[in-house]
């Protein structure tokens, strides 16, 4: 795979959640507007990815063609004008013989896909697993990443076979990021039954993650899943979606209609503080601290010794939250005992605590912190040492 690319979890804009098959090239040049108006693209989404369902046919040669009723002037245009714009163009393939929406997949087209991307400019694939009953996992997505190399142009190889082979496992020199769960579904604690497969309620995701932390780092991220803020979830719930997977590490792609995008939900999505813990540059993810009832209580190692630090209530009921700093021995739990760099010592060190949603100061780790956090929401900060 592209080595430099990645390096913090990738940002940017995926149409599935929202338009699932319903896209063309109007809405994928309005949206890139939008992404440079709304200050999105500053503030890191650059990825603008078609997903599913922008395929037409095969051509005579075999290679590949966007649908020309929905994408009339054709990729290489759509990607020139998403890229003068500051952007990067995604695009989605499927391992298989089809797409999950029954779309021409890669299944021995694998170079002259990629040939093709590199011709149109494409700079970011998320690749499917679906229809791929003969196939190893191993096999096919190494087969995808090898052409991309070949055609030369970088592309940021995004996996998506649902954690099904356990890609943390062997996929760090094959893609950029793994998905680790099947799909994920605007609602907060739920499973959606579709019959052969289940789509997920943000909490049940958050709860799929574990054990798999020390997979994660630069140029190889779990992938929990697209974004669903601003897809009708309550403002708390976005918050609090948003900020775990900033703590996760996790690839912050939007997956919102932005041309209905409400002032509160770019509020969230454009958070500078939040963005950054996603961006820090160590790319390692949160672990769960302690549990207390519905509370939880998660930490974040960031670079410069500093911390995130979140609280999550997961329940339906207001929470007092207290944590006294001084009383807790916070240490990585993936890391060795012994000379680990990630244990905070705040029985001897002080740090000041940072309110990355109300973005004000709240004092220090000398004294306990105590917050009132409301129903599926999140407290979130971050703790700067100072002595
Ligand atoms: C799978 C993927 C989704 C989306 C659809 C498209 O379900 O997990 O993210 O790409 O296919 O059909």
């Amino acid at each position: 795979k592209f080595p430099d690319l990645a390096l913090t979890p990738p940002m940017g804009w995926n149409s599935w959640n929202t338009f699932a098959c319903d896209i063309d090239e109007k809405l994928i040049r309005e949206t890139a507007d939008i992404m440079v108006s709304s200050g999105m693209r500053d503030a890191g989404y650059v990825y603008l990815n078609l997903d599913d369902c922008w395929h037409g046919e095969r051509d005579a040669d075999g290679f590949i063609h966007p649908d020309p009723d929905r994408f009339p002037s054709g990729m290489k245009a759509l990607a020139d004008y998403v890229h003068q714009k500051g952007l990067k163009l995604g695009i989605y393939s499927d391992a298989g013989d089809q797409t999950c929406g029954g779309k021409p997949g890669s299944n021995g087209y694998e170079y002259q896909d990629a040939l093709q991307y590199a011709r149109w400019g494409i700079d970011y694939l998320k690749y499917d697993w679906c229809n791929t009953e003969n196939l190893s996992a191993h096999g096919a997505y190494r087969t995808m990443r090898d052409a991309l190399r070949h055609a030369g142009r970088p592309v940021v190889f995004s996996m998506c076979e649902w954690g099904d082979n356990q890609p943390w496992l062997w996929a760090q020199d094959v893609g950029h990021l793994w998905r680790t769960t099947g799909d994920i579904i605007n609602c907060w604690d739920c499973e959606v039954d579709h019959g052969t497969w289940s789509s997920w309620g943000i909490m049940r995701i958050l709860d799929m993650q574990q054990g798999l932390r020390q997979y994660a780092g630069p140029g190889h991220w779990n992938d929990p899943d697209m974004m669903e803020v601003g897809n009708g979830m309550s403002a708390d719930e976005d918050r609090a979606h948003f900020s775990l997977w900033a703590m996760l590490a996790s690839p912050l792609i939007a997956g919102n209609d932005l041309r209905q995008m409400s002032p509160e939900t770019l509020a969230i999505l454009t958070n500078a503080e939040v963005i950054a813990v996603n961006q820090d540059e160590l790319g390692v993810q949160a672990f769960k601290y302690k549990t207390e009832g519905e509370i939880e209580y998660w930490f974040k190692p960031l670079a410069n010794k500093s911390w995130a630090f979140l609280i999550l209530n997961r329940g339906d009921k207001v929470a007092e939250a207290e944590f006294d700093f001084r009383q807790e021995v916070v240490v990585d739990p993936d890391l060795p005992l012994t000379g680990n760099k990630y244990a905070a010592g705040f029985a001897n060190s002080r740090y000041a605590i940072r309110d990355l949603w109300q973005q004000q100061m709240k004092g220090t780790t000398k004294t306990p912190l105590i917050v009132t956090v409301q129903p599926h929401s999140v407290a979130m900060y971050r703790l700067t040492r100072i002595v």
